[in-house]
């Protein structure tokens, strides 16, 4: 059996983290494209270079040619700018949609059967971008947000009960961005209701109220909190994670249950926009959709 090949446009930041990430876990060959010459080529050699030490022997080759992209299963665009403090994810618009313009025409030309997953921002607007210049079937376009956010919000909660985030379970829908709804009526942890383990913390139904909030007004920030720290960008460790968990779940077709943004059909009552909601990703992309009842507040709140 031939190996995968997964293809990353965009070597910054993200894109260098994701081609350790897929490289040292033995999950695909990695292409690195960027337009800035010798960046893609630098980082996947230093990456290469640390194949001995790490134990792995997949392909890696930094690019800037389209045509190094050809067959690719997977793509993962992370091209466009970071935030600087003080921006939202809606300032990123206007630049960001002439590199996804372009980039959208290159994956159609080069890797027109992958899957593609987006991470650039703003997340929904470069997703929806990406579907319609290239014209590939919204079941094999996916957009990287509740991941991540979803992640965020496990740590808070794990952080407050001083529980391991493993045993926590949370899911943020909705869009990347004031939107986004994190969904507190099924957060748990090992099945065990978050506000139910909070009030018995507190014995104050107020208290554990108001500590529920702080934590969803924290991952609703939880992007502008990292970029105030860094200053200089925006966070990649953890939406590198979030996008490779999403392409490992369609490579091994392992149907996980992700929160991502992806094309409604009639779920949730919408139809042909893409919005976060938990998907099962396989071997084709989107392979279904897992609908589930909220309250009016969280479906005005999440356009869901
Ligand atoms: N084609 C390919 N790559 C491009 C293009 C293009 N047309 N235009 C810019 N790039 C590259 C840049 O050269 C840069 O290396 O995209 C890369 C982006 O990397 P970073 O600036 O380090 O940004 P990163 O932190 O990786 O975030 C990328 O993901 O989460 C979002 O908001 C974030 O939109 C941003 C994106």
């Amino acid at each position: 059996m031939a190996r995968k090949k997964v293809a990353l446009i965009g070597g910054g930041q993200i894109g260098g983290v994701m081609a350790q990430l897929f490289a040292s876990r033995g999950l695909a060959d990695v292409v690195l494209f960027d337009i800035v010459e010798g960046l893609p080529q630098g980082k996947t050699l230093d990456i290469a270079e640390a194949s001995r030490i790490d134990r792995f022997d997949m392909k890696l080759k930094g690019t800037n040619e389209y045509k190094d992209i050809d067959n690719a299963d997977i793509v993962i665009i992370t091209a466009g700018l970071p935030r600087k403090p003080g921006m939202s994810r809606e300032d990123l618009l206007t630049t960001n949609a002439k590199i996804m313009t372009s980039v959208a025409n290159g994956v159609k030309e080069h890797a027109p059967n992958s899957i593609v997953i987006i991470v650039s921002n703003p997340l929904d607007t470069m997703v929806t971008l990406f579907q319609k210049i290239s014209g590939f079937p919204t079941q094999r376009v996916i957009g990287q947000a509740g991941v991540l956010d979803s992640s965020r919000f496990s740590s808070f909660i794990a952080w407050e009960l001083g529980v391991s985030v493993m045993d926590v379970n949370a899911m943020v829908l909705g869009g990347h961005g004031d939107t986004m709804v994190p969904l507190v009526r099924y957060a748990n942890v090992n099945g065990v209701p978050i506000m139910e383990l909070l009030e018995r913390k507190y014995n104050d139904k107020a208290k554990a109220q108001e500590v529920m909030d702080a934590m969803v007004t924290r991952t609703k920030k939880a992007g502008g909190e990292v970029v105030g720290l860094l200053k200089t960008g925006s966070a990649f460790y953890s939406p590198a994670s979030a996008a490779t968990t999403m392409a490992t779940a369609i490579l091994l077709d392992q149907r996980r249950v992700l929160p991502c943004s992806v094309y409604l059909n009639g779920e949730f009552g919408v139809e042909g926009y893409f919005v976060g909601v938990p998907a099962i990703l396989g071997e084709n992309g989107v392979e279904g959709v897992l609908e589930l009842s909220l309250n009016d507040k969280r479906r005005r709140t999440s356009r869901v």
